[in-house]
């Protein structure tokens, strides 16, 4: 039922986990052809929360007799599942918006909806400010779905920005879009109990829940017997993960799910993302030490390197707190475990030295990668209510760009220091620059490159890195 997902602007280089970090990716349906009268399109933004949201809303509407398409002028539904982390992301989707007009133009029958973030956080607003849309529906609202579409379907408008605080969609089996047979994304819990001042997804998913462990043990197991050979297990805040049984006889952390899922199959993968600094214990990192298949990468956002700006973005954590958890990584996986970090350039207030002890983090930690942003207040947020966006932009596109060439000195140096050894790497399939080549990813989630033999996508093959592009790694099988 599944086929492979369409991907704009997809590159060997763009990370597998790209977090929550939204990286301009946009993910289309892949065509489903098992003849159901109606054509669904859905286009995804954001974060993997939201690429995993879309798995699931379409299989409620395939339920509801929709295929999914991958052609927008053929489609009978459009859907947008849209982000709001920052400013641009919503400029976006009303571009694409504009866009959809003119095909709805021209087939006037299609129904257009928003979904996600931006849909949470603008409720019936949307309605009145974008003519074209019909339905707007929150990320806790996906089972009402197939009524609000007959509330369309009869002429009105429709929407349901619910939150729940229940709502995980455990029973539901996803259809895997954005998969390519191999790799799958397991949500295990939504919503975010934080209030980083700087951030609207308390507010556009509401409180932070886990899934019933054993829903997420039993979808990894299923992916097993259908060839999947990687999970990632998603989550805003994945080691604040806590699940009891209803009769309370049975506690599930984090370290324990991991566990479970890891032994469910020494050939699946497990890797999992976001880790909050705040929350990622010894305990978790001795679990990933203790089996091989849960991979050796972490993504730990620090978004600044300076404690009074992490104290006024409300992280919770100090720089030494930060630097300590780095130390644990190290000292209990070794300096081979990869880790990356988000950072935010020109906070309110941020000033020039503070600025710098965010470059002194990035050397400190030596990330394998990072996801840099500058600031973009959010409307409703603590820090839009509280504190004066007073950075102009000019010294926060600065900044950032101080810090990109930062990290990537240290890209640079965590590829090249992969150089010489063997890694294990799951085939992910043909690489995009040349057909003769697989690529595929080791355990840090590094892109490795090698030619093709006879091995195809879903082996496991140990390659020696030859050389490094500082992007990828480039070997041969041995
Ligand atoms: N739950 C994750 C982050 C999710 S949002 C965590 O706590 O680490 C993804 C990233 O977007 C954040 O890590 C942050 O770096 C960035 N981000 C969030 N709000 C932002 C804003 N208002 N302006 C700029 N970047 C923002
Ligand atoms: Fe946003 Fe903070 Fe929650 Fe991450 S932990 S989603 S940055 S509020
Ligand atoms: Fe994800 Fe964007 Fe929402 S990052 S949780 S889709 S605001």
């Amino acid at each position: 039922m599944s086929q492979p997902l369409l991907t704009l602007d997809f590159l060997d280089t763009a990370p597998a986990t790209a977090e929550h970090t939204p990286s301009g990716e946009v993910r289309i349906s892949a065509a489903t052809r098992t003849g159901r009268e109606r054509k669904l399109y859905i286009e995804s933004y954001g974060c993997q929360m939201n690429y995993s949201d879309s798995e699931i809303v379409s299989s409620i509407l395939f339920e509801e007799g929709f295929d999914t398409t991958d052609d927008l002028a053929n489609a009978d539904l459009v859907l947008l599942n849209t982000c709001s982390i920052r400013e641009k992301a919503e400029q976006t989707v009303r571009m694409r918006l504009k866009q959809i007009n003119s095909h709805k133009k021209r087939k006037p029958g299609m129904l257009v909806g928003v979904l996600g973030c931006m849909a949470e956080r603008l409720k019936s607003k949307f309605l009145e400010e974008e003519k074209i849309v019909d339905l707007v529906v929150g990320p806790d609202a996906y089972r009402d779905l197939p009524q609000l579409i007959h509330q369309v379907d009869g002429g009105q408008k429709a929407v349901n920005v619910l939150l729940s605080r229940e709502e995980t969609y455990a029973d539901i089996t996803p259809v895997r879009l954005n998969s390519n047979g191999i790799t799958a994304f397991i949500s295990i819990m939504r919503g975010c109990d934080n209030m980083c001042s700087f951030c609207v997804v308390p507010f556009t998913r509401g409180r932070e829940r886990s899934r019933d462990a054993h829903s997420i043990v039993r979808e990894a197991a299923d992916l097993v017997a259908q060839g999947y050979k990687e999970v990632t297990l998603l989550g805003q805040n994945v080691d604040s993960y806590k699940w009891a049984s209803a009769d309370g006889a049975e506690h599930v952390n984090f370290a324990q799910l991991l566990e479970r899922v890891a032994l469910v199959s020494p050939a699946l993968r497990v890797r999992f993302s976001t880790s909050h600094p705040k929350d990622i214990t010894d305990e978790v990192l001795h679990t990933m030490a203790r089996y091989d298949n849960i991979c050796k990468y972490i993504h730990l956002p620090a978004q600044s390197g300076n404690t009074r700006v992490l104290e006024l973005m409300n992280r919770t954590y100090d720089r030494p707190w930060y630097e300590n958890r780095v130390t644990a990584i190290r000292q209990i996986l070794g300096d081979d475990c990869a880790i990356s970090t988000d950072m935010i350039s020109g906070f309110c207030t941020e000033t020039e030295e503070e600025h710098q002890d965010s470059l002194s983090l990035l050397d400190f930690a030596q990330y394998d990668m990072g996801y840099n942003f500058f600031y973009s207040e959010r409307p409703g947020t603590l820090a839009a209510r509280k504190l004066e966006d007073d950075i102009p932009l000019e010294v926060k596109k600065r900044r950032l760009q101080e810090i990109i060439d930062r990290q990537q000195l240290h890209s640079r140096a965590r590829y090249a220091r992969m150089v010489g050894k063997v890694h294990q790497v799951l085939v992910e399939g043909p690489s995009k620059r040349s057909a003769e080549h697989l690529s595929g990813r080791n355990s840090q989630n590094q892109v490795v490159i090698f030619p093709k033999g006879d091995f195809q996508k879903g082996d496991y093959v140990n390659v020696l890195a030859t050389s490094t592009t500082g992007a990828a790694l480039i070997g041969e099988a041995v």
